[in-house]
């Protein structure tokens, strides 16, 4: 998967960004370092790149980095969690033992606790001192989509779906919580710093929303047709595992048909800002590309 020149630039801020915020956060050594060993694995930081392109489309003057390395720590927490034992039982993450496996469950545990926790920290000091109300709706758009109507709530989706007879219905709603939920709040964040209007928050909600779905109908996909060393996961665990995936639902041609209607959508839907939005569109085509061979 070549991840888009246009996007490396911007991964590259995120990368400094993500060094220098958790420089600021302060606790004892060994859990400080479980929580560096997987926010430093080398994710696609697919989401803070989302908030900063996002964020970019506007000439506005706050600093869209607290928000975009928030997201960032939730994801990675949500990934250390995901594969516990009690969870997906995963050995491997970001081409590294997963954190569990390095440095046991409790400290696993409490290393994406404090990811999430600090998460919040983060938001609440990088935009303290600002005069709008902006700080408090990143707080409330992140904090929704991370919860239990959101990821969390999606995740228990997932472990409850364990071992059915997917449908379309469920998987769609099970896919757009536990991934769909954090990608969309990552775009979202972004125009509500740059305090878009309506329409533009509308046609950005879409793309999010579109975009959400797709990508995670290519890590279905990828757990079918991907080799571990590319994933840097163990792949072909859903089918054991009896998850609920559109390949499950309806087969694994017709998935990726889905997937790239998806990303078809999220492009149109972003058409309105014409080249300005050349980021969002290559970010949507690079998750298409990771599923054709
Ligand atoms: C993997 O997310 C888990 C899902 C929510 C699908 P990513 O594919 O963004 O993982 P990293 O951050 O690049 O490791
Ligand atoms: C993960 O979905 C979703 C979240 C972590 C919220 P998966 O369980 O499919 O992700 P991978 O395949 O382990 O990365
Ligand atoms: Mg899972
Ligand atoms: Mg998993
Ligand atoms: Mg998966």
């Amino acid at each position: 998967m070549q991840y888009p020149s246009t996007l490396i630039a911007i991964r590259d801020r995120v990368e400094n960004a993500l060094r220098e915020q958790f420089s600021a956060c302060q606790g004892p050594r060994h859990l400080m370092q479980a929580m560096s060993y997987s926010l430093f694995a080398g994710g696609k930081r697919i989401r803070p790149v989302l908030t900063v392109a996002t964020s970019e489309l506007y000439d506005h003057s706050l600093d869209p980095m607290p928000a975009a390395c928030a997201l960032e720590f939730i994801h990675t927490y949500s990934l250390i969690h995901d594969d516990l034992p009690a969870m997906d039982d995963d050995d491997l993450r970001r081409g590294k033992a997963t954190s569990h496996k390095e440095f046991g469950e409790a400290m696993a545990i409490l290393a994406g606790d404090a990811l999430l926790t600090e998460a919040f920290g983060l938001i609440a000091r990088g935009y303290a001192t600002t005069s709008s109300s902006v700080g408090m709706k990143i707080l409330e758009e992140i904090a929704s989509a991370a919860g239990s109507k959101g990821m969390v709530g999606g995740q228990v989706l997932d472990l409850d779906g364990e071992g059915g007879t997917p449908d379309k219905q469920s998987v769609e709603k099970i896919h757009s919580m536990k991934t769909g939920a954090l990608i969309l709040a990552s775009v979202r964040c972004g125009a509500l710093l740059a305090e878009a209007n309506m329409e533009d928050i509308q046609a950005l909600t879409v793309y999010g929303e579109s975009l959400g779905l797709a990508f995670q109908v290519a890590d279905d996909i990828l757990d079918i047709i991907g080799k571990k060393s590319q994933l840097g996961k163990t792949a072909g665990k859903d089918e054991s595992q009896g998850k609920q995936t559109y390949p499950a639902l309806m087969g694994l041609p017709q998935a990726k048909d889905y997937a790239k209607s998806l990303v078809n959508k999220a492009v149109e839907s972003v058409d309105c800002f014409g080249h300005r939005a050349h980021v969002l569109v290559d970010l949507a085509r690079f998750i298409q590309s990771s599923i054709e061979n």
